[in-house]
């Protein structure tokens, strides 16, 4: 018997399928995926381009329908909720961090990471201190009235992650954080998330290609062709807790 103690889960995904398009179009982007993350870990997400993994945290995330299983969020059944209740709840407890940014070009930067804080019902004033203290602690002092295109491509990665961080969320979806960083901002990057997922109650979910990041992850997951082949810990040890 293990005295291990296992974490309470935060996402929990049983046979989750998904197909873009329909007859000879369709794409089966999802083919059946189990997948669990816990409470207070860093997982990470590897495989071939086109293998599924945004198709994945986009169903986790609640911005993708799916077609079929199961989905729970910190005990909360996606499958089970009405849209308008799938928006609520991942307002207030999802972060995502974009492969391509997704900043909202006409915003300046403190305005941008003030969204999040905003929708779920913050004063401006509140809003934008906060903002502001977040893209402090990013490495961005001073930038928070530019707007976006007058960052590097490594800069508006950092705004985009304090938009995701600024509101405190339990969950944190990260599609590629350090794709567009050099080194030693991916590393920082990289810190802050671990920081995240060290809080008991919150959970950290990466999706990368970049093998220098790898040592920060509790568990590595391992998706091939619209399902996870194999879970596994930094030492390669498979994950038969589940
Ligand atoms: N909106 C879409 N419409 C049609 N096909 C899509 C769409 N999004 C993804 N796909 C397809 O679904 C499969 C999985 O894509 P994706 O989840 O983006 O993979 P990954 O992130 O692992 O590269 C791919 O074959 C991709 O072409
Ligand atoms: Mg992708």
């Amino acid at each position: 018997m293990s005295t291990t103690t296992v974490a309470p889960l935060a996402v929990h995904v049983r046979a989750v399928t998904k197909t873009f398009g329909q007859g000879e179009a369709a794409v089966p982007a999802l083919k059946g995926v189990d997948f669990n993350a816990r409470q207070g870990e860093l997982l990470m997400i590897v495989g071939p381009s086109g293998c599924g993994k945004t198709t994945l945290l986009s169903v986790i995330a609640g911005t993708l329908n799916f077609d079929g299983g199961e989905i729970e969020v910190f005990g909360s059944s996606l499958h089970a909720m009405k849209p308008r209740h799938v928006t609520e709840f991942r307002k207030r407890n999802v972060g995502f961090i974009f492969q391509q940014f997704n900043l909202i070009p006409t915003l300046t930067c403190i305005e941008n990471v003030s969204v999040p804080l905003l929708i779920n019902g913050a004063s401006r004033r509140v809003a934008e201190q906060k903002a502001e203290a977040m893209l402090d602690q990013m490495g961005l002092p001073g930038r928070g009235h530019d707007r976006p295109a007058n960052l590097s491509g490594g800069q508006q990665q950092r705004v985009a992650i304090a938009r995701a961080l600024v509101h405190e969320p339990r969950l944190i979806i990260c599609d590629e954080p350090t794709s567009a960083l050099d080194k030693d901002t991916g590393s920082h990057i990289m810190d802050l998330l671990r920081d995240v997922a060290r809080h008991p109650d919150r959970s950290v979910i990466v999706v990368t290609h970049d093998n220098r990041i790898f040592k920060y992850a509790d568990r590595l997951t391992e998706m091939e062709d619209g399902r996870v082949q194999r879970v596994h810990d930094q030492a390669g040890n498979p994950d038969f807790s589940e």
